[in-house]
């Protein structure tokens, strides 16, 4: 019998190799935000001990490897679709998960052709959580019609993005629904194999899910025709990117890859590959049991179904939160974070690092995929981290900075040695030393314009924006 869990080849690309998460501390974003008022506690701990980019406790930030406490966790959605299992407090044995009503979406699969699944994504309106926001429905149309002999399914459970840990809770507290989303994805599709690539910063995650796997194994369940196998990466924010992760997946250097062909059409082993994010797959079984119109009736505007957003330690109710499409961003730091722990606030990051920062004067704006975009911000994967004033607009800048050209793959030059530069460059300015403005704005238009993938593309985006919402205070070096 093959394993269920295998680890990505070792390649000197990655950061964490066979280090222990235990004595890591935490140098992401949300724990950048937090330091000002516990300092000393993160510079010690930061000096003391390997660090990594983000362990998902944002909510405790500033954090480490070692200790970790539950979040608060809400649903604040008319139909909790997502965090049902999670707000019971776990359940992370299949009998239980039955009981509760897990199992029954896959059982009526088998009633429901594969066509008529793909229908039912398409008219749900479910958009992938991962970030971009692309239709799910086309996703799954486009390899359902591919003629090939052999597909895959992946779940991306790389959460790379710093602020975000929403798919940690679905991971730790609803793996079967995990499984169960799975295996309709697969069965909706052709596929008769899965992976799901989780990161190495998630290790009790990796307990859990191969506790599953093998539960489910034993059970036959959901569907013993088809295959799932755990995948543990070895450390680097760009695997999330779904063509670096397949390279990591076939143990070859996790570069980003071309594009096209789309993977739909030549992924996995060159094979039609469905690659979805974590909460994307566990709304399927929700929405196969209540049906389309049902989750499509929850949301606004060109954003359907219910977000996970994960909230730093930064406000006084930092956690977990469901929440529908169409809640305006004055009431994600009002009602859900109930306002911050300490100043006002200077800016909020919804979407992880590559998605820009929203100044206050537009907190009014609701939580949307299109509507973000028109204040230049996106949804991205919901981490939401507040900025409190006493934190300059400069540092940030050079702390996103940072975070990217530590994470860049390598393959496009202004990604790869152009990041480095702005970071020098935006210390210096935060240090107060002159710069200059017109060689770090070509270095920005090159990341704009030749960046392979979103990651150089989002570095680029979030300079442009910060310098567009925060022109005041950056015009000392900008002009
Ligand atoms: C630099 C970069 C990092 C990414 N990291 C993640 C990640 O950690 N998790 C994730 O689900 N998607 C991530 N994505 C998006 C994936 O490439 C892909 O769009 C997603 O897994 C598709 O699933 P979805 O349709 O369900 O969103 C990343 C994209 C980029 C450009
Ligand atoms: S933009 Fe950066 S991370 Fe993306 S492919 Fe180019 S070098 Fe790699």
């Amino acid at each position: 019998m093959k394993p269920l869990q295998r680890h990505a080849a070792a390649h000197s690309f990655y950061h964490l190799g066979q280090r222990e998460m235990t004595n890591c501390a935490c140098a992401g974003l949300a724990c950048f935000a937090a330091r000002a008022d516990r300092q000393r506690r993160w510079q010690t701990a930061i000096c003391q001990s390997p660090t990594v980019y983000c362990l998902g406790k944002c909510y405790e930030s500033p954090s480490d490897g070692e200790h970790d406490m539950r979040p608060y966790i809400g649903a604040h959605a008319r139909h909790t679709v997502l965090l049902g299992n999670v707000l019971a407090g776990g359940v992370r044995d299949l009998a239980t998960y039955r009981e509760r009503g897990g199992g029954a979406a896959f059982a009526r699969t088998q009633t429901t052709t594969p066509n008529e699944l793909v229908s039912m994504v398409q008219d749900s309106g479910l958009r992938g959580r991962g970030g971009a926001g692309f239709p799910a429905g086309i996703k799954w149309q486009s390899v359902a019609n591919e003629p090939a002999p052999s597909k895959y399914l992946v779940v991306n459970a790389d959460e790379g993005d710093p602020g975000a840990f929403s798919d940690r809770f679905l991971l730790e507290d609803d793996p079967f629904r995990v499984i169960e989303a799975a295996a309709i994805a697969a069965y909706a599709v052709g596929a008769r194999r899965g992976y799901i690539y989780l990161r190495k910063e998630y290790p009790h995650a990796a307990q859990v899910l191969l506790g599953a796997l093998e539960q489910a194994r034993a059970a036959a369940w959901p569907d013993p025709s088809f295959e799932l196998e755990l995948v543990v990466g070895q450390g680097g924010y760009v695997c999330g990117e779904e063509t670096s992760l397949l390279n990591a997946l076939e143990r070859r250097r996790p570069e980003v890859r071309l594009r096209p062909p789309q993977i739909t059409r030549r992924g996995l082993f060159g094979a039609p590959t469905l690659v979805h994010n974590v909460e994307t797959l566990c709304a399927v079984p929700w929405i196969v049991t209540h049906g389309a119109a049902a989750y499509a009736d929850l949301g606004f505007s060109r954003s359907r179904g219910t977000k996970l957003l994960s909230l730093n330690s930064l406000f006084r109710r930092p956690g977990l939160y469901e929440v529908e499409f169409g809640i305006t961003l004055a009431d994600v730091v009002g009602q859900l974070g109930q306002g911050l722990r300490r100043g006002k606030l200077k800016g909020l990051m919804v979407g992880g690092p590559l998605a820009g920062l929203v100044p206050p004067e537009h907190l009014s704006t609701r939580l949307g995929y299109e509507e973000m975009q028109a204040i230049e911000c996106t949804v991205g994967h919901g981490g939401v981290i507040a900025f409190a004033d006493d934190t300059r607009i400069i540092e940030i800048m050079a702390e996103v900075l940072r975070f990217g050209a530590r994470e860049s793959c390598g393959k496009c030059t202004p990604c790869h040695f152009g990041t480095p530069l702005l970071v020098a460059m935006s210390d210096a300015a935060a240090a107060g030393a002159p710069i200059d403005a017109s060689c770090y704005q070509r270095l920005i238009d090159a990341l704009a314009q030749t960046s392979l993938c979103g990651h150089g593309r989002g570095l680029a985006e979030f300079v442009l924006s910060v310098q567009r919402h925060y022109r005041e205070e950056l015009r000392t070096w900008f002009g």
